[in-house]
């Protein structure tokens, strides 16, 4: 038996009809940008995070430009962010023309590490970019309060996090001055091409993300803005509009499947030190509902790479996020930095690997992933 890292078949298999049913009504409609879908998604996302207004956007990557946009980032500006991440979260900054300053990761969440964020603050700091890795939220309480404290905005790039709680009980994308969010398929809600969102409790913020959307043009072909073509999809909105209605279903049986890999790899003695190490989920014990949405399950693995070939000769996927840090990467290398400035990230890449969780994977599948995994570290 093949396992898949994610099977989306799975899950539109039980749905398809209903997807179908939404994507005709738009071909029906003949509206297919932006519209009532797309407002119908903004509305509902905006709720379901806790923030007041949301804006849907070409793609997570957009989402993160016209955010930064909109809070005129740009040349002669820093912006803080962990170099343990996906490339859109750094490619974003410098694309504005600001640059990007990085601070390592906690090694148990995989997230900003807040205590070393101040001492990368300078005097044109503009913004710290907190990223909710594998869909749990960083530790935004302190980065919150050296933001107010030091007058910084901040953006969550919640890409991986929507539904995600925080220690305090708001959600992901809510906290910060901006929320931006991916539904690249492979995400818990994922379109069936690109899509994302920006939110914010900023109604005047939204409004200049919203002209900045089309093109800056407000009303329509006056410019008092340079923006771009960010603009969200009906179709892409429609189809997020039903799944939207499974995510939380979804997310349980994310959370159950994580639950009982701990339980498995316990059972399999793969714990016992120097053994896998199993990712954190920080706020469950506080009884954070959402306290990890998983969107990744990713483990810390010995011999990672002989694991990762091993697991994929007997058909079962997995994958590295991310082999390469921020700061080694090929075109940061004007940036100055160099091997050994952030060890948390560099061990991460080094070490990480990502095991099937999505929502309809069976209990025998993940004894056959452990199973696997045993007969690797005892052979
Ligand atoms: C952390 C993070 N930031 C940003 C993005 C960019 O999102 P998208 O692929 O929708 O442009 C992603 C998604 O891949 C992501 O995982």
């Amino acid at each position: 038996m093949t396992i898949p890292l994610l099977d989306l078949s799975a899950q539109h298999q039980p749905i398809q009809a209903e997807i179908m049913a939404a994507i005709e009504q738009v071909l029906s409609s003949q509206a297919f940008i932006l519209g009532p879908e797309v407002t119908k998604l903004e509305e509902r996302v905006a709720a379901y995070s806790q923030a007041r207004a949301g804006i849907g956007v070409s793609s997570g990557t957009d989402a993160l430009l016209v955010a930064l946009m909109a809070l005129d980032i740009g040349p002669g500006h820093e912006v803080i962010t962990s170099p343990y991440s996906f490339f859109a979260t750094a490619g974003a900054i410098v694309r504005v023309g600001a640059r990007p300053v990085f601070v390592d990761i906690e090694p148990e969440t995989f997230n900003i590490d807040p205590v070393k964020i101040e001492r990368a603050i300078r005097p044109n700091t503009k913004a710290i970019i907190p990223v909710h890795l594998y869909g749990q939220c960083a530790e935004m309480a302190p980065i919150m309060a050296l933001a107010k404290q030091r007058g910084l905005h901040v953006i969550e790039d919640a890409a991986q996090a929507i539904g995600a709680d925080y220690a305090d009980g708001r959600r992901a994308g809510s906290v910060g001055t901006v929320g931006c969010f991916s539904f690249f398929p492979s995400k818990n809600l994922g379109a069936m091409g690109d899509a994302g969102m920006v939110v914010t409790n900023d109604l005047d913020l939204a409004e200049r993300i919203r002209v900045l959307r089309v093109h800056g043009s407000k009303p329509k072909y006056y410019h008092k803005l340079i923006g771009g073509n960010f603009r969200l999809d009906s179709v892409q909105a429609a189809v997020l509009n039903v799944k939207l209605n499974y995510l939380d279903e979804w997310t349980r049986r994310r959370q159950e499947n994580a639950e009982r890999y701990r339980t498995l790899f316990q059972q399999a003695g793969l714990t016992d030190k120097p053994g896998v190490v199993l990712p954190e989920a920080r706020y469950r014990r506080a009884g954070v509902k959402h306290h990890h949405i998983y969107n990744q399950f990713v483990i810390r693995a010995p011999r990672r790479d002989e694991l990762m070939a091993h697991l994929k000769q007997q058909g079962i996927g997995s994958e590295i996020y991310y082999p390469v840090p921020f700061h080694l990467q090929e075109c940061f290398r004007p940036l100055g930095y160099k091997e050994g400035d952030f060890p948390e990230s560099e061990r991460a890449a080094k070490e990480t690997l990502a095991l099937p969780i999505y929502p309809e994977l069976t209990p025998e599948q993940q004894q056959q992933v452990v199973q696997t995994i045993q007969r690797f570290y005892s052979s």
